[in-house]
């Protein structure tokens, strides 16, 4: 375990049977509808990658760059794109692909900015749930996990651009950021 990392809260084997089990969810009911599948950046890169390798089904690959406006404090939780999508998503069936979901600001914000393209329907795929820090209420269609409300790093999740490559979801310890 990572010297920062006080806890493992979810290991590698639990994530890894998880996504299985959240691909093959996806693939029943998007078998034939060619979804296209947009990872928020950073964080998802890695969900991103496992998911859709336990998706067997055609699927488009698109990644959404963002970067939030301030500390997210204010309830228009406005996003800025710091990379587009390469494709046009009219008439498409978009699937949200994101680590986690927090406050909801950062998906409340690009399910709107995407709605705003006339997709055929937008799902919402997340990782991780930590439903204690909501403040707007945004629903997703696949939950991985539903955590506590404790500072997670590792599976593409950072601390200061840090331990994003740790292959398991650990609690850092209050010292490393306090
Ligand atoms: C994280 C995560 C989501 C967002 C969720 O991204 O990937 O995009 O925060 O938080 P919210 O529900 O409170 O809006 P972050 O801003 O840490 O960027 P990163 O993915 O590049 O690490």
């Amino acid at each position: 375990m990572h010297k920062d990392v006080g806890a493992i809260l979810l290991n590698e084997a639990e994530i890894k049977a998880r996504i299985l089990e959240m691909g093959a969810e996806i693939a029943a009911e998007y078998k034939d509808k060619n979804p296209v599948m947009i990872a928020v950046l950073k964080g998802s890169f890695i969900f991103m990658a496992d998911l859709v390798r336990a998706m067997d089904m055609p699927s488009r690959i698109e990644f959404l760059g963002v970067s939030s406006y301030g500390d997210k404090t204010t309830t228009t939780g406005a996003v800025q794109i710091t990379r587009d999508l390469d494709c046009d998503i009219e008439g498409r069936h978009v699937i949200v692909v994101e680590d986690i979901l927090d406050s909801g600001l950062t998906l409340s914000y690009l399910i709107s900015y995407l709605q705003n393209r006339k997709p055929a329907s937008v799902a919402i795929c997340t990782l991780l749930d930590k439903p204690e820090r909501r403040k707007v209420e945004v629903d997703a269609r696949y939950k991985g996990f539903t955590i506590p409300d404790a500072f997670v790093v590792g599976y593409g999740l950072d601390f200061a651009e840090q331990y994003r490559n740790l292959p398991y979801i650990g609690v850092l310890k209050p010292e490393v950021y306090a």
